[in-house]
Formats: structure tokens, C-alpha cells, sequence
């Protein structure tokens, strides 16, 4: 469903994409692994169109399509889902209007706000918080939500379970599950090694903007020379 060939991105002169080729096929949750600074973001913001940075070489192919060209919103229209690293809400809008903003009226999808609702309850309980009345967990439940709103086939998550409690986590493995299980495919970026192996089909390991492992997550789990060599795992 989505392919991405050969990809080379860069911040200005900064070489920091070298050639990275990586697939996730319908319904699947792929992780995406490795230590600081590697490319995860990079990666994730290029698929999405999202500059800086720049893409210079390569292609990303969604659903047969080459999206290269196309602006951020209109990848987002063909069913690409983002969910941003780091949480990024609006501190004045409430909950229920963060997740109305983003939805044009014209579109009718299967993701209602009260849909959102029904899978989050925590969110409903809270829909007339703020962004910056959230606790941090909260926050990245909406983020979530908020990336389903536009009905996506594949979302695209950069670190979900950054600064969660362990509950929290839990929870959103779970919510990672039952979106699988209704037919989404996932690219999952992770520093949570065991999280993301917990809910992932498949893992690739990134280093230094290049794919230097691919495998079975039930796989990886139980290759320690990898997790030590790659991950920085003992
Ligand atoms: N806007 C930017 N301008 C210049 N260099 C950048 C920019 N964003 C990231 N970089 C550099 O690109 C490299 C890859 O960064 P990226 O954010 O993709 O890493 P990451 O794997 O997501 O790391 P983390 O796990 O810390 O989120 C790093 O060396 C980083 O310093
Ligand atoms: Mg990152």
C-alpha cells in the first residue's frame, strides 16, 4: 500500500535520508526503530510531504500513486494519517474542536467525533478541556484521534508512547491493536522497543538514514545480538 524507493532527504546540504526503502502493506503495523537522530522523523515527514526536509531522490508510491509534488494536504486526502511527535495541539481549543477543525464539512468518513469519542472515553469525559488543560497522556490521545478524523487507511505515528506512564502505553497499544484490526495499517516510530514489538507485524532498524535491519517483530524480540548492535539493548 505505501512504498517508499530509494529515498534521499536532506536539511539544506545535511545529507541525512541516504537511500532508505521500506513498505507497509494494507492492515499491517510496521515499527520503525532506532536510536536518536537516525532519520525516524525525517523519514515519517518526508512520506507526508511535510518540508523542511527536502526530498532530492527517490520516490514514495501510496496505493500505486507517486506522490512526489504533491503538498502535505493532499497527501493527507489520499489517506495518509500523521501524528506528530511531540503532541502538537492547539493550548485554546477544546477537545471536541480539535476535532472538528480538521474535517471539512463536504467529506462524510466513517470517523465521527462521536466515534472518536466511543474509542477514547478518557477524551469524552474531557471534551470541553483544552489543549493546555490536557495531561500528557490525554494529549496524545488526541493526537491520535485527531489523525483519524480525516478517515485514514495508514497513519503515521512518530513516538506515541513518548513520556508515558506504563498504564498509558498499554492503552495505546491496545487502541494500536483494535485500528489494526479495523483495517489500518500503521508505520509505528518507537523508542519503546518492547511496545512497539508488542504491536508490530514487522520492524525496520534505521541507522544514519539508512534500513540496516528488517524482520519479523516476533523475530527481533528474540535476537539480542541485533537489539545490542542496533538498538543500544541489553
Ligand atoms: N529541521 C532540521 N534542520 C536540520 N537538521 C535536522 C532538522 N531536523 C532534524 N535534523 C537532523 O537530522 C538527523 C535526523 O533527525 P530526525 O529528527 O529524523 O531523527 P529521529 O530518528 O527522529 O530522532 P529522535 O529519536 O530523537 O526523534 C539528525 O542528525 C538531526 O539533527
Ligand atoms: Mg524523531
Amino acid at each position: 500500500m505505501l512504498e517508499v524507493e530509494g529515498l534521499h532527504s536532506f536539511y539544506g546540504e545535511a545529507h541525512v535520508l541516504n537511500g532508505v526503502t521500506l513498505h507497509v502493506a494494507k492492515g499491517e503495523v510496521v515499527a520503525l526503530l532506532g536510536r536518536n537522530g537516525m532519520g525516524k522523523t525525517t523519514l515519517i515527514r518526508s512520506v507526508m510531504g511535510l518540508a523542511p526536509p527536502r526530498v532530492r531522490e527517490g520516490r514514495v508510491r501510496w496505493q500505486g500513486e507517486d506522490l512526489s509534488g504533491l503538498a502535505a494536504f493532499e497527501i493527507a486526502r489520499r489517506g495518509l494519517g500523521y501524528v506528530p511527535q511531540g503532541r502538537r495541539l492547539f493550548p485554546s481549543l477544546t477537545v471536541t474542536e480539535h476535532l472538528t477543525v480538521l474535517k471539512p464539512a463536504s467529506v462524510s468518513t466513517g470517523w465521527t467525533v462521536a466515534k472518536a469519542f466511543e474509542f477514547f472515553p478518557r477524551l469524552a469525559e474531557r471534551r470541553q478541556h483544552r489543549g493546555n488543560q490536557l495531561s500528557g497522556g490525554e494529549r496524545q490521545m488526541l493526537a491520535v484521534a485527531r489523525a483519524l478524523m480525516t478517515d485514514p487507511a495508514l497513519v503515521l505515528m512518530d513516538e506515541p508512547s513518548e513520556g508515558l506512564a506504563p498504564v498509558m502505553v498499554q492503552h495505546l497499544e491496545g487502541i494500536i491493536a483494535q485500528l489494526r484490526e479495523a483495517g489500518l495499517g500503521i508505520l509505528l516510530v518507537e523508542q519503546n522497543l518492547y511496545s512497539a514489538l508488542a504491536v508490530a507485524d514487522r520492524a525496520y532498524v534505521l541507522e544514519t538514514g539508512r534500513v540496516v535491519h528488517e524482520a519479523r517483530a516476533a523475530d527481533i524480540a528474540e535476537d539480542p545480538a541485533t537489539l545490542t548492535r542496533y538498538l543500544g539493548v541489553h
